[in-house]
């Protein structure tokens, strides 16, 4: 079958469906919330949430429902340690996320480790784990410090830029290099324009992927065919690696996904492959490159945690490098809270919920509370090394089950990057700067670019 035919497949059988069969829920069984139309609160909740999160907490208290497109659809918000405890220990039979990201079905495919749920999860994340553990991170650590290398040599001193435009092109090469596993130049450019395209899809173009027929129009037709240039490359590459000879000596994630086999014998489709791939380059792209850019954001506008943050970069300290990055994904969480669709009714926090509720773990809320973190507004990396930071209230990756297949490969890629950037460089902001969060896609990015300047150190 060719490529074209399997892209065209995937967008005529991936939409967005709905949840569940679940009857709607009636309100008066849930906690309060506001009373304004769904179109209003599902905006307040996409597009301000940095602004409507914490009011809704304020106004109605540590649990709180919110009514979201399409109409009926309720999502209950938690944020306490305990409740988020009982979320991610939630069972995985009656507590779905997969379903939540069905939008995302023509991009990253049926066998997206995203996409799926119960027994198809479980084979998926069987398969997968093996390239994202400890010995495996440890194999990719030389190639992530390369590119960061070569990435921070590039820097103009005494200009101001967005690091967050620089982080994403670095964090970019390190998922083609390291996760794909191409090295070859040419292979590379064709890749690089093919992957920006996939990832910068805009929200309209999103949102049409409900009606098939907008397929042949304009921006709708022009992200498939990109998809299908993106595939074709895609399995180019798998069916070159499957041969390779060195295959069982390399040491990128594709190749060592192409090693895993479960319990049957059988290994991942090339189909199954491609999907894993794209799925990974979405969800570990731009996440890690926020999460850098507010680092940087941070370091350069506090020279006194700056020093101290070069001083354990250059004396090899990565476990206070490593409290830096996770410092500053407690003070501005790239992903703003974890959905779970309840496939049955559960109680959470003693409220008996209905079947067809979703139910969020709020990280906004969980990282800015004062009970669970002392001057929850200050930057202060050590709260991570003297152990105040207890389980289940620091939650950037999420948790259980689900929690991010990439969380120590992000971690092991940040502390990489600012070892370079530390001790090459020292950090400042252009006078007068200041940042907010802005949203974009799902993630919360500093509005301004996290615009710094470099001075050889
Ligand atoms: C700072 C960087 C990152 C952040 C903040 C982040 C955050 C998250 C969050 C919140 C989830 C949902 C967890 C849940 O539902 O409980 C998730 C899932 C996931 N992430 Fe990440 N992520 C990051 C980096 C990465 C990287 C580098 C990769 C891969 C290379 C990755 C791959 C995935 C995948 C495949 C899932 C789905 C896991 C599943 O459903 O079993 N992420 N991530």
């Amino acid at each position: 079958m060719s490529t074209e035919t399997v892209t065209a497949r995937r967008f005529a059988k991936m939409r967005p469906v709905p949840l569940t069969d679940a009857p709607p829920v009636d309100r008066a069984e849930l906690p309060p919330g506001p009373r304004m139309h769904s179109l209003l609160q599902s905006i307040g909740l996409l597009r301000f949430r940095h602004q409507f999160v914490p009011y809704l907490h304020r106004r109605y208290g540590e649990v709180f429902s919110i009514k979201i497109l399409p109409e009926g659809r309720h999502l209950v918000v938690f944020n306490r340690p305990e409740h988020v405890k009982e979320i991610f220990s939630g069972d995985p039979e009656v507590f779905h996320a997969g379903k939540g990201n069905a939008i995302l079905g023509p991009v990253m495919g049926e066998h997206s480790l995203l996409l799926v749920d119960s027994a198809q999860h479980k084979r998926a994340r069987r398969l997968l784990m093996p390239a994202f553990n400890g010995h495996a991170l440890r194999g990719y650590q030389d190639l992530v410090t390369g590119l960061a290398k070569t990435e921070v040599e590039r820097w103009t001193p005494g200009q101001a830029f967005r690091s967050l435009d620089r982080m994403n092109a670095l964090t970019l090469e390190v998922i083609l290099q390291v996760v794909f596993g191409v090295t070859d130049e040419v292979r590379l450019a064709q890749l690089r324009p093919l992957v920006n395209r996939t990832v910068n899809i805009p929200p309209l173009v999103f949102l049409g992927w409900g009606f098939p027929r907008l397929q042949k129009f304009g921006p709708w037709r022009a992200t498939v065919e990109n998809q299908i240039a993106l595939d074709e490359v895609v399995f180019g590459v798998i069916a070159e690696r499957r041969t390779a000879a060195d295959l069982e000596h390399r040491s990128d994630v594709l190749s060592k996904l192409l090693q895993v086999h479960d319990e049957d014998g059988q290994g991942l489709s090339d189909e199954e492959l491609r999907d894993q791939l794209v799925t990974l380059l979405l969800a570990g792209h731009e996440t890690t490159a926020t999460a850098l850019a507010w680092t940087l954001h941070e370091l350069a506008r506090d020279p006194a945690q700056a020093a101290r943050a070069r001083e354990a970069a250059t004396s090899g300290d990565d476990d206070y490098v490593e409290a830096v990055l996770k410092e500053s994904m407690r003070l501005h969480p790239v992903i703003p809270m974890v959905v779970r669709h309840l496939m049955e009714p559960a109680t959470i926090g003693g409220i008996d919920l209905p079947r067809g509720a979703n139910v969020a773990a709020s990280i906004l809320l969980a990282h800015a509370s004062e009970t669970s973190h002392r001057d929850a507004g200050r930057f202060r990396p050590q709260r991570f090394l003297d152990g105040e930071v207890t389980i289940n209230t620091w939650i950037p990756f999420g948790g259980g089950v689900r929690r991010c297949i990439g969380a120590g490969f992000s971690l092991m890629e940040g502390v990489a990057v600012l070892r370079e950037v530390l001790t090459t460089y020292d950090l400042s902001l252009p006078a007068g700067e200041t940042e907010t969060p802005q949203v974009r896609n799902i993630t919360s990015v500093p509005r301004r670019g996290a615009r710094v300047v470099v001075r050889p150190h």
